[in-house]
């Protein structure tokens, strides 16, 4: 299939790219895009929860597995060891996050890696994948009813979904403090009306949401997963550029968006740890009849 110029492994690399059946339905580039360099220095708890979920996905080590929200790649990476006969199609509605991930993976893994821009919600493979794995992304994707029938439909008769994301009372604690700041004169203009980008579901409704949409074997659970960072400056960056990056987005100019992330900084610095973020993750699990469809 031939490559649009936009697609993400023009990153000095003669890499397929799989298109989706949909890749028109993507949600708007304001809204998905990333400072996919400073993730990448900065998203440290991410990696050592993805390696946990990674683990949990039993693999032979020929299959195809997606990873859905793939980031910079370096989840992507792992899971492509796992995979010495196998292939990975990475996933991502960023751009940024594509190319990151591209410029480190094809040196390493050649065509065994595929990567695909496309909004997850509306994913469309050309074939049935064996496995799908996420993590740190399902959170950014607003409705989990229609995410979660897309990625069934993704899967082979008996593959395998497993995955992690923000959920339950995920940074319950920043958000108070976010929430007072967005609704000061300064900033309430600039957030009026937004119900902000994340889902941060239960498991009881993730799971009666992952049964209706044809999965099996369902299991899910949230647990406290609380992080703190060495200093003030980690703890901005991280906020600017993981937590924060669409509330920051929405504000008019770089004062403004110093001043939030300040404020934030400097109630952080007064707690006991300090630069704590009180994170909670969901873990989902389901798996694809093997019955034929319409027999369970
Ligand atoms: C916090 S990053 C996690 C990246 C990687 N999985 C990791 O654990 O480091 C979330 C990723 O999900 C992607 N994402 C969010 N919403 C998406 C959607 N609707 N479709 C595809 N990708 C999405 C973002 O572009 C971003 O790369």
């Amino acid at each position: 299939m031939a490559r649009r110029s936009s697609e993400p492994a023009a990153a000095g690399t003669d890499s397929p790219v799989v298109a989706p059946a949909r890749s028109s339905a993507l949600v708007p580039l304001s809204a998905v895009e990333w400072d996919a360099t400073t993730y990448h220095r900065v998203a440290t708890p991410h990696l050592g929860w993805g390696q946990r979920v990674l683990a949990r996905l039993p693999l032979r080590g020929d299959e195809t597995v997606v990873d859905a929200g793939c980031g910079t790649g370096r989840l992507t990476a792992e899971l492509l060891e796992k995979l010495p006969e196998g292939r990975v199609i990475a996933i991502d509605a960023s751009t940024n996050m594509l190319r990151q991930a591209a410029a480190g993976l094809v040196p390493r893994f050649g065509d065994r890696v595929r990567f695909v821009r496309a909004d997850l919600q509306t994913l469309a493979l050309p074939e049935p994948v064996d496995a799908i794995f996420s993590t740190a992304a399902f959170h950014w994707v607003p409705d989990h009813p229609r995410l979660f029938r897309h990625l069934h439909a993704a899967l082979v008769p008996g593959g395998r979904l497993v995955a992690q994301c923000g959920g339950g009372p995920n940074l319950a604690h920043l958000l108070e403090r976010v929430a007072a700041l967005m609704a000061a004169p300064a900033s309430a203009p600039a957030f009026a009306g937004w119900a902000g980008p994340w889902e941060f579901a239960d498991a009881a409704t993730t799971a009666a949401r992952l049964r209706a949409a044809g999965f099996v074997d369902v299991a899910t659970d949230l647990e406290p997963a609380p992080t703190t960072f060495p200093d003030a400056a980690t703890y901005g960056d991280f906020l600017s550029a993981v937590v924060l990056r669409s509330h920051l987005a929405r504000l008019p100019d770089e004062a403004a968006r110093a001043a939030f992330v300040g404020a934030l900084t400097e109630q952080a610095a007064r707690d006991d740890p300090p630069f704590g973020l009180d994170y909670w993750r969901l873990n989902l699990e389901g798996r694809r009849s093997s019955l034929a469809p319409g027999r369970g």
